[in-house]
């Protein structure tokens, strides 16, 4: 089956090619030839997921997908969350985005957080969410080189080793992106 994955994220392309198995053919925007980047104006993972999903699928009519992923610190009400990309200001700067979370959480005690992913999956105009959340903890030193975003700052409930201390395959056993998308291949291996 084609789907389209509805990111120019290379990060979130590699992590979810290395969990589809072979009968799923991941096509990105690039090789769609879709030249945008979507927008993500809503309140909530579930509608920026939705909003993105069914961009492509209004201008494309394939069946695709998109995932929104937020950081969610309970001691900060739940943020970054939802503006986790633009944290600190527009230019989306991972370095300045993690900066902005430590000030934020110097006085804090419980710097407990989780990753949330919504997926959307549109097939033959039906669309269907898929959720997978992975708790753990901020920590104050960045620590590790691969992975992207927030990884180097968070430790996942079970392990001592940051995401970006990781490789893809580690990440996998705990992250949220995985989760999800283990729903996504189950729903997709029983239509
Ligand atoms: P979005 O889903 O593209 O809006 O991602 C929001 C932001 O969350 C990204 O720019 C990253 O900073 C962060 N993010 C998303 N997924 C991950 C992840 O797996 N690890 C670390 N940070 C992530």
């Amino acid at each position: 089956m084609e789907l389209i994955f509805a990111t120019n994220n290379q990060h979130k392309i590699d992590e979810i090619r290395s969990l589809l198995t072979n009968e799923f053919d991941l096509i990105t925007l690039k090789e769609a030839g879709i030249d945008i980047d979507i927008p993500e104006p809503y309140d909530s993972l579930e509608e920026n997921a939705s909003g993105k999903s069914k961009t492509i699928y209004d201008m494309k009519g394939v069946n695709c997908f998109s995932e929104d992923t937020g950081l969610e610190v309970a001691a900060l009400n739940g943020e970054p969350g939802v503006k986790s990309a633009r944290y600190a200001g527009e230019g989306r700067s991972f370095d300045a985005n993690i900066e902005k979370l430590l000030i934020n959480l110097a006085d804090k005690k419980d710097w407990s957080a989780r990753f949330r992913t919504v997926i959307s999956l549109i097939i033959d105009d039906q669309e269907t969410l898929f959720e997978g959340i992975c708790e753990g903890k901020i920590i104050a030193e960045k620590r590790g080189g691969q992975g992207f975003g927030y990884d180097p700052v968070f430790i996942p409930t079970g392990s001592t080793k940051t995401f970006a201390e990781m490789s893809m395959q580690e990440k996998a056993q705990y992250s949220h992106r995985a989760k999800a998308t283990e729903k996504l291949v189950a729903f997709l291996n029983n239509l």
